[in-house]
């Protein structure tokens, strides 16, 4: 087993397990991701409180940072800029795992039950993530004969869907040119062939761009960047009757302001311009019955800053 855990004994490294994700979700999981967490190891151990405190610190101290960016229509360089660099790793590698955004695993924490632990296993953060997104995939992509993820990056997470769905066509949407030109290379490369990929805006949907009936829709930490101007991309949505449309993304209602890592939590999010009224404003489609929300509940799960995987899930109504 591969992880940092060299020097801990036994007793301080702690794992999680099936059942601690399906304590978090609420919900029994399939044997078939029982099985890809138990073959992937989530060991972890506890911080000390001078650790937990230079942690919490980092935290008070970013959120009072000047120079840090807040979200919106002025980061697109940027964005194109970080992508670059897995475009490059993966025109000379030709291997999927140049594919993960190297925000993941960047910090020695992440979030776990309100807390911050200390991941010891190879790409814990990553892996998290990619419990939630089993598990929702499972639930939701299995028989949908189309995919469309908006703020697609690099695409990693519609390979995971392609494990999930062997037939759907695979759709990559992004204001990035970058992110189109990574999924011409994954197709070049023959690593995935029924994927396309699509320029598109939050901010400026383009309504000529029409989903195929009956499609799924899925945001991961992408609807964030747009703050408060999320409604254009909603109208849009409905305007495309999918089937199913899921969000994997920081929503301030769910978290517990009274509760201090959670606060810290939505304090970064207003200092970053992060999704902000995503969920009221959707549950007032539902009361109009514009919608159905199916699912709107915290994972418990999140990086060092934010807790910021909270799951929506949602249709429009006379689909
Ligand atoms: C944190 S990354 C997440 C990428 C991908 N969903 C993932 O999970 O790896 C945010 C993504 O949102 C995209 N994005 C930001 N603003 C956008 C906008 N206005 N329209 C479309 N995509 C946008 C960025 O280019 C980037 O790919």
């Amino acid at each position: 087993m591969s992880d940092n855990s060299a020097n801990l004994t036994q007793k301080e490294k702690i794992a999680l397990l099936p059942v601690d994700f399906e304590n978090v979700l609420g919900e029994k999981i399939s044997p078939q991701l029982s099985g890809w967490i138990e073959n992937h190891p989530f060991l972890y151990s506890s911080f000390s409180r001078a650790e937990r405190d230079s942690w919490l610190l980092k935290i008070v101290k970013t959120i009072n940072d000047y120079n840090v960016i807040p979200a919106g229509e002025h980061r697109l360089s940027q964005w194109e800029m970080g992508w670059h660099e897995n475009l490059s790793t993966l025109e000379k590698s030709k291997v999927v795992s140049a594919l993960i955004p190297r925000y993941f695993g960047k910090y020695g924490a992440v979030r776990w039950k309100q807390d911050l632990i200390k991941p010891l296993s190879v790409d814990f953060e990553y892996n998290m993530l990619a419990v939630i997104e089993y598990w929702l995939f499972e639930k939701y992509l299995k028989d949908v004969p189309s995919i469309y993820e908006f703020g697609c990056g690099t695409s990693h997470n519609l390979l995971r869907t392609r494990q999930i769905n062997k037939t759907a066509s695979l759709h990559g949407c992004d204001w990035t040119s970058t992110a189109e030109k990574i999924i011409s290379l994954l197709k070049e490369a023959g690593l995935e062939k029924n994927i396309t990929g699509h320029l598109f805006d939050f901010f400026n949907p383009d309504n000529s761009f029409r989903l195929e009936p009956g499609s799924a829709v899925y945001t991961v930490a992408a609807l964030e960047q747009a703050g408060q101007n999320f409604e254009k991309f909603i109208t849009y949505l409905l305007s495309n009757k999918p089937k199913i449309c899921i969000h994997i993304e920081p929503i301030t209602e769910l978290l517990d302001e009274t509760n201090f890592l959670d606060y810290l939590s939505i304090e970064y999010f207003k200092k970053r311009n992060y999704l902000n009224g995503f969920l009221h404003f959707l549950r007032r489609l539902e009361l109009g019955g514009r919608i159905k929300i199916h699912q709107a509940q915290r994972t418990y799960i999140g990086s060092l800053f934010v807790d910021g995987y909270s799951v929506v899930v949602w249709s429009p109504v006379g689909v």
